[in-house]
């Protein structure tokens, strides 16, 4: 017998093997709940109490078979409820919120369509992790650039202006009597458009190098129908002009090739005492301190979105989206920032402020 075959443990392997079968069932729900979310399935379960297939099929317009099959499936991920005595689904409360309620901190549509997105661009990740080249951010499936935006939306609405502003030393207080204020690396410009609603009196600008994705924003802030933002394509470390008040990245700047160019280019923006706030993903400084559910997922999305899209630049210095503040801090200070510290943060966010 092999020397490898007699330090086996068979229970461990075993719970291992049952652990993936698990996985596997999540991976695949992740493509269910996007088909739930565009098909219009948990909208049409939303508060209608148990419905059959036929009866969901009939409110949605989907095909029947395809919708008993993935009601079976959903109910199998605890994500709906099956009554076997009346051969009903239905989606509880919390499960409604959580998967129709665009506006709730805690929608997860967008977090799995960009789970979802990343996955299927993967096989291009797999040939260029050969090589080492990056793939740009703009090289990415819709799914990508939409479910980040319906990912990061919910969690913006519900603190950057009653917490992450307010963290920030005398912020609010500048933008209610009118300041210049850049939003970089804004992609459809969700950030950028709350922020503009909310101080009206200030004027907003947000770039991104993505022209795909300012086109949206555009239509984003059409929809809006503020006059005190305006979007343009433009890579962060380029020229902006100066004067800024505030200038602001959200969950970008470790997307950037060149961060510490980026930011030295942020300093020339700003006015004498501006402020640049600039929100992370939530990560410990130690790799191990990242080994918890988010920081899994966020590893996940740092090999297929962040590290790619940071190689394709310039300089490709790719902090990876589990970067931890003390990395952040060294782009930052490196760039000429006497102040950083950490003004707020969430499970996912750590948000830092940064001055002169
Ligand atoms: C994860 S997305 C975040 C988008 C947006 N800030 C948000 O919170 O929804 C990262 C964004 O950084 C942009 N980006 C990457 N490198 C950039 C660069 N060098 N200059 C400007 N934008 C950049 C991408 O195009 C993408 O829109």
């Amino acid at each position: 017998m092999a020397a490898t075959e007699q330090s086996v443990d068979l229970d461990k392997l075993n719970q291992f093997v049952f652990r993936a079968v698990e996985e596997v069932g999540a991976t695949l729900n992740a493509a269910l709940v996007v088909m739930g979310d565009k098909l219009g399935l948990y909208r049409a379960m939303a508060g209608a109490g148990a419905l059959t297939p036929v009866e969901l099929a009939r409110r949605s317009g989907a095909s029947e078979r395809y919708v008993r099959e993935w009601l079976n499936a959903q109910a199998a991920g605890g994500y709906v409820e099956y009554d076997p005595a009346g051969g009903g689904y239905t989606l509880p409360p919390e499960q409604a919120i959580a998967l129709t309620d665009e506006g709730s901190p805690a929608f997860l549509p967008g977090f799995f369509q960009i789970a979802l997105g990343s996955v299927i661009d993967s096989p291009r990740i797999t040939e260029v992790a050969r090589s080492g080249e990056g793939v740009g951010w703009h090289e990415h499936n819709h799914d990508v650039f939409d479910g980040c935006e319906r990912f990061f939306r919910p969690g913006y609405n519900a603190a950057l202006v009653p917490a992450w502003l307010p963290a920030l030393d005398g912020v609010v207080e500048k933008l209610e009597a009118g300041v210049k204020v850049a939003d970089l690396g804004c992609g459809h410009g969700s950030s950028t458009i709350l922020m503009a609603g909310a101080f009206p009196n200030s004027t907003f600008v947000g770039s991104d190098y993505h022209a795909g994705s300012i086109e949206t924003a555009r239509e984003r802030a059409r929809e809006a129908g503020l006059d005190n933002v305006r979007f343009e394509t433009a890579a962060a470390g380029t020229d902006h002009g100066g004067g800024y008040g505030l200038v602001t990245m959200f969950d970008c700047l470790h997307d950037m090739g060149d961060p510490v160019g980026a930011a030295r280019q942020v300093r020339r923006m700003l006015a004498p005492d501006g402020t640049w706030l600039i929100v992370e993903p939530m990560a410990g400084d130690r790799v191990e301190d990242n080994f918890n559910p988010v920081g899994r997922a966020f590893y996940g999305f740092s090999t297929f979105l962040c590290t790619p899209a940071s190689l394709s630049q310039d300089v490709g210095l790719a902090l990876g989206a589990q970067a931890g503040e003390a990395r952040i801090r060294d782009v930052v200070t490196t760039a000429g920032f006497n102040r950083f510290r950490r003004a707020d943060e969430t499970p996912f966010n750590m948000v830092f402020e940064a001055r002169a």
